[in-house]
């Protein structure tokens, strides 16, 4: 295990990538060098939670590149680009985001879910540098505060508690089948040739990976139709929210945001900053009871909202963001015993190595296609983390453990890839290879991060 947690450091030191921009250093990491060459949001925010353990200058570096780009009106945009790197498709050339670019550094123009806050107060809380926590709460937090503000602001216009998200790479679990229905509001005959053309010619994650366990065509097409759109509406979110085919009331995405107020609440806390603290503390809760109200009673599970049309819909997939809202406890007690029954069902999630992004039971399942299937390092530490909120609760602190058990043995075995096969834990187990990039630095930062929290925490 020592000998892993060598090798985890050694992944995060060979993906970092400097860059000079507007006259300033920046030292990020980028997630695969074999295809995912620029700076990730939800990506750089578990790096940096796994950094600050083993070197606090990097963990402080991380989170100081990702916010660097931030637009004006609050964003931190999904991709923060690398310049002069082409292996990546779609690149700066195709997002139409240069009037929101801060002087040279260019993102995308949408964003992905809300670590940063959890990670924020996780680096703070575990940065012993008195000259870094400084810097911290001075060039980092208003960032992230002013993020948090646009999200509420732009993304919850109705003030519902439930944030939109416009894209499935915003949800971070592009291709889940959650967004199969959804998605079906884009019909492929509306979109123009040239959009398709695009695809057709510069897509490249089906030529660096296995096409078969990417995202399909069809997908592709729709993904970059939305990016089309929103640059068609100069990226003003008052416009893009109302109108975007693709709306979703998110999961996922919102037992993030839910935790990330709460945490960020905490450090504000800390510092006095009380009226700021409540103010976040007040949208965590109006988020945790708005997340309850999704819970099917029948099936147990939670049901994200197609909120496109007038009339919102709800989304049946059964997926792995059902468990996301422990994170934001918003399990009642009175649930917890069926949401644990659900997380330990090994017909559906509970595989050889769990935890399975889509139940084994659905239609849509696939072991080794992207967010169809297999099981992810990082929608397991959610469920980690989310256990650990129910502490009182000798089962799901057992449950935790054997996850956490589970997580690092897999990657132990079978080394630090993007994804493994629910069933067995391989990640690419054929050669050539399927399934995911390698040397995957938020395996590699997860890695860490349970090595450590687990020897501070019971
Ligand atoms: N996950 C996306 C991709 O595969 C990016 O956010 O490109």
């Amino acid at each position: 295990m020592v000998e892993s947690v060598q090798r985890a450091i050694s992944i995060l030191d060979k993906n970092v990538y400097q860059v000079t921009l507007n006259g300033t250093t920046y030292r990020r990491t980028v997630p695969s060098k074999e295809f995912y060459v620029h700076q990730w949001l939800w990506d750089s925010a578990t790096h940096a939670m796994g950094l600050v353990y083993v070197d606090e200058q990097r963990a402080f570096d991380e989170l100081f590149s990702l916010v660097s780009g931030q637009w004006e009106n609050g964003l931190i945009a999904q991709i923060t680009f690398n310049p002069n790197e082409k292996k990546y498709f779609p690149g700066p050339e195709y997002w139409g985001t240069e009037k929101c670019a801060t002087g040279e550094i260019k993102t995308s123009g949408i964003t992905q879910p809300p670590l940063l806050g959890i990670s924020f107060a996780h680096v703070f809380s575990h940065t012993h540098s008195k000259k870094l926590q400084s810097r911290l709460l001075l060039e980092i937090l208003p960032k992230v505060l002013k993020y948090h503000d646009y999200l509420k602001d732009y993304r919850d216009p109705e003030n519902s508690g439930l944030l939109t998200v416009v894209h499935p790479w915003e949800t971070g679990l592009d291709n889940s089948p959650r967004w199969d229905k959804p998605l079906q509001n884009i019909k492929l005959a509306d979109i123009p040739d040239s959009v398709k053309s695009l695809v057709n010619r510069y897509r490249s994650d089906d030529k660096l990976g296995d096409p078969r366990v990417r995202p399909g065509l069809d997908d592709y097409y729709r993904y970059m139709y939305l990016v089309h759109l929103f640059k068609s509406w100069n990226w003003d979110y008052r416009v893009i929210v109302k109108k975007s085919p693709f709306a979703v009331k998110d999961i996922l995405f919102n037992s993030l945001w839910c935790e990330s107020n709460e945490a960020l609440a905490r450090v504000l806390t800390t510092i006095g900053r009380n009226d700021d603290a409540l103010r976040l503390k007040g949208w965590a809760d109006e988020t945790r009871q708005a997340l309850r109200a999704r819970r099917d009673p029948v099936t147990g599970y939670f049901r994200d909202q197609d909120v496109s049309s007038a009339t919102p819909t709800d989304i049946g997939a059964n997926t792995i963001a059902t468990f996301l809202p422990l994170l934001a406890e918003a399990v009642d007690e009175k649930d917890a015993a069926s949401t644990l029954s659900l997380l330990t069902d090994p017909a559906q999630f509970w595989t050889k190595t769990p935890v399975a992004s889509t139940a084994l039971s659905a239609k849509e399942f696939d072991p080794l296609k992207y967010w169809r299937g297999p099981t992810w390092p990082i929608t397991n530490l959610f469920v980690i983390e989310g256990l650990r909120k129910y502490a009182k609760s000798p089962r799901a602190q057992s449950i935790r453990k054997e996850l956490e058990d589970k997580t690092l043995s897999m990657i132990d075995a079978h080394g630090f890839f993007e994804y493994y096969d629910p069933q067995n834990g391989a990640a690419r187990p054929g050669k050539p290879t399927p399934l995911g990039f390698g040397s995957f630095s938020w395996s590699a930062a997860i890695y860490v991060y349970l090595t450590y929290r687990r020897k501070e925490v019971v």
